[in-house]
């Protein structure tokens, strides 16, 4: 499996087809998804995601990565970019999810970190977004753990949301 990154605790490296029932895992939990705008998928909904993770690597080169942890020998969540077309700029947005478990050990900023030390310096990009429900106080500081900073107030699908954006360093 092609490895992105490899940090102290964790490995981000590519999801493949059979990754399915992780991402359901993932995807179904309510409390995973309690920020989402789609709320909890169910398992076909879970395969359909993973598709379009997999098809996205072959169209664009990135999508999510599986954030591996080296002491489980598990994929406990997922962590990497999303392409949209916002208010007509094309923006590459910073995600991170972790099954609850694995909550409040740093493990997301670490995974944040390395994800955005590869889209700078390996993806080529020079900037990035991150949604950030108002009330999601963990994203916010795992986005500010990787230097972000809030930029605005926006609606995404209609719902209001903090963007938080990043420059990459001259
Ligand atoms: C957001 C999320 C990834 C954070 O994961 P995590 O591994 O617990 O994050 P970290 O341990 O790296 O913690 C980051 C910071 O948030 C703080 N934090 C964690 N949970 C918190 C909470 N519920 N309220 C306030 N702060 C919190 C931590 O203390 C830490 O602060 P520090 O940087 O000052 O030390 C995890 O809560 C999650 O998967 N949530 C559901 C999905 C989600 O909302 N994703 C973001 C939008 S895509």
């Amino acid at each position: 499996m092609p490895t992105i990154a490899e940090t102290d605790r964790l490995i981000l490296r590519f999801f493949e087809s059979d990754d399915v029932d992780v991402i359901y895992e993932i995807m179904s939990n309510r409390q995973v998804m309690k920020f989402s705008i789609s709320g909890p998928l169910n398992r076909k909904q879970a395969n359909t995601f993973l598709d379009s993770i997999l098809d996205t690597y072959t169209s664009k080169g990135f999508s999510l990565w599986a954030v591996h942890s080296k002491e489980d020998e598990r994929v406990i969540g997922f962590c990497g970019h999303f392409f949209h077309r916002l208010e007509g700029k094309d923006e590459i947005e910073l995600v991170y999810r972790l099954l609850p478990d694995y909550w409040g050990q740093g493990l997301a900023s670490e995974a944040a970190r390395a994800a955005t030390d590869y889209a700078f310096n390996q993806l080529g990009l020079d900037r990035l977004i991150s949604f950030i429900a108002d009330n999601n106080e963990a994203s916010k500081r795992v986005a500010e753990s990787s230097g972000f900073k809030l930029e605005r107030e926006t609606h995404f699908y209609d719902k209001p949301v903090l963007v938080y954006s990043l420059e990459k360093k001259a």
